[in-house]
């Protein structure tokens, strides 16, 4: 009787445990999922989840409106957008070499140097925020911070829009690719358009994921597992391999006191909200295409990738030996995907 008694009140606390936990999942999974998602911009796209892997190939192919894309690309080039017509987007986001400038620091159109490297523009539609400190919600948003930045292109909204009625290839453009012509949000919007067909599918590592074992030497897939058994995956993953997170730059020290001379951009994301929890917190950047995108960092410090993984190690995670190094590097060459069906 006793024997029974305790039994039913065993079974009765493990029941209430049951319900306990798997409400608490229930309610903890959909934030926990949404926050390990790469979270989506305007753009729709279908993220192929392969196995468990904590990185997901880029699509094939994006269903993008073509007379934008167009129009898009002729504005991105055309120094008509900035101050007396001496700078374009390419002059920083060169698109034959990996979207960047290859400077240290950029250098803007009144010839004064920013306090951050550039970021590249390609698979930026796939960041969940924009710029080193994640500052800009979209593409769409962060266009008009570099239309109008004096540091940058200095451009100004009457000047362009008048320029740009004056051309006719883009009265023909425009009014082929929308109904009200050209004003000032269409203009943004082809940009941005265009923006988001600079993505790089077709990587061999996105080949590999996709079922070919082939495309990785065994060097190379040593170096994966090594970036996700050190941890570099916790903050670099997703289908931009980054670009989905905030992440603290020190977290095992102080970069920032070792490296000297601390300026304003260093303090990262802080200078967006003010919160002193944010003090030299950064979007984690994309490693798509690092191979082509050196130097590093934000402050441009590290020339080389093997440099900027010693940093990494050292501040983020725990030394690393240099034979891991090397791995590392040869994984993340296999990283450069394609452009117009072509080897970026
Ligand atoms: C003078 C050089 C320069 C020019 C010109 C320039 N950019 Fe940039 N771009 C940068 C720098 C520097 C950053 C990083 C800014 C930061 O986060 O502090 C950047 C970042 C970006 C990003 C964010 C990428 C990411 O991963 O968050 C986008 C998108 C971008 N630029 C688009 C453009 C467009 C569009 C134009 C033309 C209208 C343009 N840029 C002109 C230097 C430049
Ligand atoms: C705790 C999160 C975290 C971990 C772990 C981490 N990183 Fe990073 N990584 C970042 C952040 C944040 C930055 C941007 C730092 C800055 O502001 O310059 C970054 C920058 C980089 C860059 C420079 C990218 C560029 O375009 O300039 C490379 C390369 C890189 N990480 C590789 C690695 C490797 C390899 C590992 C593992 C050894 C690793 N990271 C581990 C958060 C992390």
């Amino acid at each position: 009787m006793l024997n029974l008694n305790s039994n039913k009140s065993i079974v009765t606390i493990l029941l209430l445990v049951t319900i306990i936990i798997v409400t608490g999942l229930a309610i903890a999974w959909p934030n926990f999922h949404s926050q390990m998602q790469v979270p989506k911009n305007s753009l729709s796209y279908e993220t192929l989840m392969i196995g468990d892997e904590p990185i997901q190939p880029i699509p094939l192919k994006l269903d993008l409106d073509e007379h934008k894309v167009v129009l898009g690309e002729k504005l991105f080039k055309d120094p008509v957008l900035s101050k007396n017509r001496q700078f374009s987007c390419v002059s920083c986001h060169n698109l034959k070499t990996g979207g960047v400038d290859g400077k240290d620091l950029a250098q803007g159109v009144n010839g004064e140097i920013s306090l951050t490297n550039t970021l590249t523009v390609f698979n930026s539609g796939f960041n969940f925020r924009q710029h080193w400190t994640g500052e800009y919600k979209d593409l769409l948003e962060q266009l008009d911070a570099h239309l109008l930045d004096p540091q940058i292109m200095g451009g100004d909204w009457s000047e362009i829009l008048g320029n740009v009625k004056k051309d006719p290839k883009y009265v023909r453009g425009f009014t082929q690719a929308y109904s009200d012509g050209i004003t000032q949000e269409n203009i943004r919007d082809a940009i941005a358009t265009f923006e988001q067909s600079l993505y790089t599918p077709n990587s061999r590592f996105d080949r590999y994921l996709r079922g070919n074992t082939d495309a990785l030497t065994e060097a190379e897939k040593e170096g994966y597992q090594i970036f996700k058994t050190y941890g570099c995956v916790t903050c670099h993953q997703g289908m931009n391999i980054g670009g989905n997170l905030f992440q603290k730059f020190g977290i095992l020290g102080n970069y920032f006191v070792d490296r000297g001379q601390i300026n304003p951009a260093d303090l990262g994301r802080f200078n967006v909200t003010g919160d002193p929890k944010d003090l030299y917190v950064f979007r984690v950047p994309s490693l798509r295409n690092v191979t082509l995108t050196e130097p590093y960092l934000h402050d441009g410090s590290a020339g080389s990738l093997e440099e900027a993984i010693v940093i990494m190690a050292q501040y983020q995670l725990r030394p690393i030996s240099s034979e891991h190094i090397q791995l590392i590097v040869q994984f993340l060459n296999t990283l450069t995907g394609e452009y117009e069906g072509k080897p970026l």
